[in-house]
């Protein structure tokens, strides 16, 4: 991390004592390191040793030595918050307590460190820190999506035993994770910057009756996943989704469908000079040719569903493919590479992903998948791994063959 300005914000929560840990993983990482404490976290921690570790001067103050104004060396002092503010390349936050995050929130400054974040010119990562109900509460949880909306970046906090004694979130990850996060952040490639990318995800329903419907287990994870991925590399992604449990960041455009037409709809409308289509969604094959308006009654011991088929949408783009790199994927459970081979050729795409869902490890509803990946080219397979690792090998694998092309 040489030549990489980080500032540490400290406010008073009991995690404080650990930010000592944080500073010394930046600076061996070659980082330059500075920090900033409110006056409640100098009852936590000791800013002399935070000074050592930075090897800086900790700020804490608005005006040096107190408020005596007599004893100011510089004039710039009183500017500082200022300067910090445009000198980082980073301000993280560990831990941000509920009152900081608050007042942040409302734009106040009346510390050293709040006024910094009002005149940062850097991204600012908060790592809200604090009791469960404290976290829980409306107010902060109304205060976090502000910020995020605002473009924050948020370290969501974990769960575990919390200095209160009781047991929930709110609890800040070690330092080595909130390293790790910020490290990531500030070294990513803005590799898709300009880059306009089309993805589905999670599954579709296909209505029956006003209370039913046709789906299937896919959970979105693997689609949300590359969403993610392209975002933080700087794409401008445009994300279809059926239903599913997970959030967007908000940088990502969401559209939310149900159905497969739905679906198939909302992909035509924003296939407009698209890069690259990732069509990572499970849709219904089939929908109920009739959808009834009122609640089937159960009186026939059986009944039959006539079923119709839902437009192929990977296909569709496979037919009208103009100048953008079109991803599907294939979830097989026997003769995997040989049918996915075929679907790379019948929908015209330039990759499959194949995955088969009896591969421990694999498929709808896990946090892993185990992936191959099928080109015209070569046929590469891989271990057991995250869906974020997932989806950083599928979009490299993009970056490649692109410039491949060139
Ligand atoms: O043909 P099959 O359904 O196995 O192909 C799976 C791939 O096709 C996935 O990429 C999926 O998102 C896409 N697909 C689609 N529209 C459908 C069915 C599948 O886009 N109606």
């Amino acid at each position: 991390m040489r030549n990489k300005k980080v500032l540490i914000g400290v406010t008073g929560g009991i995690a404080a004592y650990k930010i000592c840990n944080l500073v010394r993983l930046f600076v061996k990482a070659g980082a330059e390191v500075k920090v900033i404490m409110t006056p409640a976290a100098t009852r936590i921690v000791s800013p002399l040793t935070l000074s050592v570790l930075s090897k800086n001067e900790v700020i804490i103050n608005m005006f040096p030595n107190g408020d005596n104004w007599e004893a100011a060396e510089k004039v710039e002092h009183s500017t500082w918050h200022i300067n910090l503010g445009a000198w980082a390349d980073v301000f993280i936050i560990a831990p941000a307590t509920a009152n900081s995050i608050a007042k942040i929130e409302a734009g106040i400054c009346d510390n050293f460190l709040l006024s910094t974040v009002l005149a940062a010119r850097c991204p600012v990562i908060l790592s809200p820190t604090m009791d469960v109900d404290m976290y829980r509460n409306k107010i902060t949880q109304r205060n976090i999506s502000s910020l995020k909306s605002k473009g924050f970046i948020i370290i969501n906090p974990v769960e575990g035993e919390l200095a209160s004694g009781l047991y929930g979130e709110g609890k800040m990850p070690e330092p080595e994770e909130l390293f790790d996060f910020t490290k990531n952040f500030l070294l990513k490639k803005k590799d898709l910057k300009g880059k306009k990318i089309l993805i589905t995800a999670g599954p579709t329903r296909e209505n029956i009756d006003p209370v039913r419907f046709i789906s299937n287990y896919s959970s979105g994870k693997m689609g949300y996943a590359i969403a993610e991925e392209a975002n933080s590399r700087g794409a401008d992604v445009i994300l279809i989704s059926g239903p599913v449990n997970i959030k967007a960041s908000d940088g990502i455009h969401l559209i939310k469908v149900n159905t497969a037409l739905e679906m198939f709809e909302a992909v035509k409308s924003n296939m407009k000079s698209i890069d690259l289509a990732v069509m990572s969604a499970a849709v219904s094959d089939y929908r109920p040719k009739i959808k009834l308006k009122n609640k089937l009654k159960k009186e026939a011991s059986i009944i039959n569903l006539e079923l119709e088929k839902n437009p192929d949408i990977l296909e569709y783009l496979g037919k009208s493919k103009q100048g953008y790199f079109l991803i599907g994927f294939a979830l097989e459970t026997n003769n995997e590479e040989e049918y996915a081979g075929e679907k790379l050729i019948r929908k015209n795409a330039d990759m499959i992903v194949l995955n088969n869902p009896n591969t421990e490890g694999a498929g709808f509803n896990t946090e892993t998948n185990v992936v191959t990946l099928i080109t015209k080219e070569k046929i590469e397979r891989y271990g057991i791994m995250h869906k974020a690792e997932v989806a950083k090998i599928i979009i490299e694998k993009y970056l490649e063959m692109k410039n491949k092309k060139r």
